[in-house]
């Protein structure tokens, strides 16, 4: 299996739900332990953004997320945003690799300060300091210097700055496409298989497509 067996998805309230979703879709079919976070304001975009509805609560959620995606029992585990207890809470029990999409500003400021006031901020920086892999997908738009610093400050620790920005040269014909564009991006960081999108070199991209 290449890429990490078990990674941490953190889905934060910037705009861009389907992203998270479609993560954990991949993810879930290439066989991956993930473990789960979402914020309050990431369940509120996720109900103004999509049809899906999600249970409010950890244990209903992971139930839901299970059948949603059609993962093995396990497979999917959701934490509080107060878990302090959960593996992700620790640089021992915490996979090699997480990702938070999207990204708030919100979370990109208290990542980049180490603030650790939820799970999610917590399991930010039980990455960075184990120096595991990091992958950022920030959506706001314009930026301000306080955003631009944030990023810049992240990066030089080692976390991956993806915007969830989209690009057009494979000639997207639905928002599904778009969407996959930026999964496929974060699967190419993670080193997991993905046929969403080719890589750069190995398809011609032009007026014959
Ligand atoms: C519908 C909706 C869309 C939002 N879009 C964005 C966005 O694109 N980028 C962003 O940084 N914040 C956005 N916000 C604001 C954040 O959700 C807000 O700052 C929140 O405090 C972030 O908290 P969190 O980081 O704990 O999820 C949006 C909020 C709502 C309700």
């Amino acid at each position: 299996m290449s890429g990490p067996e078990r990674i941490t998805l953190a889905m934060t309230g910037a705009s861009g739900a389907q992203y998270g979703l479609r993560l954990l879709d991949c993810l879930v079919r290439e066989d991956r332990e993930v473990h789960f976070l979402i914020s309050k304001a990431a369940q509120l975009v996720m109900s103004t953004e999509t049809d899906v509805m999600l249970p409010a609560k950890p244990q209903a959620m992971q139930a839901f997320l299970t059948e949603y995606t059609g993962a093995a029992d396990g497979q999917i585990r959701v934490y509080g945003k107060e878990d302090w207890m959960s593996p992700v809470a620790s640089g021992s029990g915490a996979p090699t690799a997480m990702v938070v999409v999207p990204c708030s500003t919100g979370s990109l400021s208290a990542i980049a300060s180490g603030a650790c006031n939820n799970l999610i901020e917590r399991a930010a920086d039980v990455t960075l300091k184990e120096r595991r892999q990091l992958i950022l997908v920030p959506r706001e738009a314009p930026l301000s210097t306080i955003h631009l610093e944030n990023m810049l400050k992240l990066s030089q620790m080692g976390a991956v700055i993806l915007p969830a920005a989209p690009g057009f040269y494979h000639q997207p014909q639905s928002i599904d496409d778009l969407v996959d564009f930026v999964v496929a991006r974060i699967l190419n960081l993670l080193n997991i298989p993905q046929d969403m999108l080719p890589r750069w070199g190995e398809h011609h991209y032009g007026a014959d497509d």
